[in-house]
């Protein structure tokens, strides 16, 4: 089989690899790690300079369309090494603080998902809305290297001297079986950031809010922040479960109904019991049932990629503007 050379950083390193070997994992042999998304090409965070040849692929695309990804770079998760290449690192994690927090507070919410409560070492953290946190859980049984993943936050922007997170347990996943099955309250743990564009506009134009599962966090932190703005533009929050058992922060979200202006919460549940009288199905079904025309409408999404998309495209045919979807994908 061909075998290729990956030049780094001008020389400074050179690797060997087979033909069509991915270009992050090859990085990762020599202990060169980068992204935060296990190289799924959401994070955006394993981008090199490099003169390898191939098409853009579409995570790259949509990368680059968010001002991520600039002209001459790659996403090294999305490159197959096809020739010898040079790879620049230099400058990689620019401008990305680091810091450290104690877990104060760790609860459940559901069966897989928890909120995690930290206080910040240090100077508060100056986050805007709608960010997220790169949370680093040390080296365990499960993975020989520390992990890294993104997380949104949470809770109420007015004290940044702590933050939450609200997390699901992935199956099988590196970083959430640390924080599930090993941390504990007076842990200190080391995060990155903030980062991340998602957020609030300053419209006055009726939102639509939706998430599922963890995906409740960002959209949390927005509600928490239009409460402190006394903010008065319509709100309606679809948040899909798929049982009466994964809805949670149900007297939180009734609170935000009463102090936040024009705010209205749709849970809504897939496989309900009899005694359920809410809204049924999916976000999708609740958003046609509900909603017939959202030309002049903003929305605001957060979850898996799956809803997301899925809620992309029914928003669409209810006329809101692609320009006016924003969302973070927890894919
Ligand atoms: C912008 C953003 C914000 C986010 N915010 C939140 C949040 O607020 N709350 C939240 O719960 N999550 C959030 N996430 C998701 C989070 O970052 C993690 O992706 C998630 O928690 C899983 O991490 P993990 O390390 O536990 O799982 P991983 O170890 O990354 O595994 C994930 C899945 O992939 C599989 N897998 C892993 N490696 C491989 C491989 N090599 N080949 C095939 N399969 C593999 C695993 O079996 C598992 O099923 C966010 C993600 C993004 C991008
Ligand atoms: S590792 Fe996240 S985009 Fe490549």
């Amino acid at each position: 089989m061909d075998e290729f050379r990956v030049k780094v950083n001008n020389g400074e390193k050179i690797i060997r690899c087979r033909a069509g070997a991915n270009l992050r994992e090859v990085l990762l042999s020599e202990g060169i790690e980068l992204g935060v998304c296990g190289g799924r090409g959401v994070c955006g965070k394993c981008s090199v300079k490099t003169d390898a040849s191939g098409e853009l692929t579409d995570a790259e695309k949509n990368q680059q369309a968010k001002g991520r990804l600039e002209d001459g770079q790659r996403l090294a998760c999305q490159v197959d090494v096809q020739g010898d290449i040079s790879v620049e690192l230099e400058g990689h994690l620019e401008g990305v603080n680091t810091f450290k927090a104690v877990c104060r507070e760790i609860t459940s919410l559901t069966s897989d998902i928890r909120l995690f409560r930290f206080e910040v070492e240090g100077e508060p953290l100056d986050y805007r809305p709608g960010q997220y946190v790169l949370l680093t859980v040390p080296a365990y049984e499960c993975s020989e290297r520390p992990v890294t993943r993104t997380f949104s936050i949470a809770s109420d922007p007015a004290d940044k001297s702590q933050f939450e997170l609200i997390i699901r347990q992935t199956p099988n996943g590196l970083c959430t079986k640390y924080l599930f099955e090993h941390l504990k309250e007076g842990e200190v743990i080391e995060f990155e950031g903030p980062e991340g564009d998602f957020g609030l506009t300053q419209s006055s134009r009726p939102a639509v809010m939706i998430a599922g599962g963890s995906g409740m966090s960002s959209i949390r932190n927005l509600l928490f922040e239009m409460k402190n703005a006394g903010d008065e533009r319509p709100a309606t929050y679809f948040f899909g479960a798929e049982t009466e058992d994964d809805i949670y922060m149900l007297d939180e979200m009734r609170e935000f109904e009463k102090t936040i202006p024009n705010f209205k919460f749709v849970p809504v549940i897939h496989h309900p019991s009899d005694s359920w009288h809410g809204q049924t199905g999916l976000v999708t079904d609740a958003l046609k049932q509900r909603c017939s025309n959202l030309s002049s409408c903003e929305a605001f999404l957060c979850g898996s990629p799956g809803m997301i998309n899925a809620s992309i495209d029914v928003l669409k045919s209810l006329g809101v503007s692609g320009q006016n979807i924003y969302y973070d994908s927890f894919g």
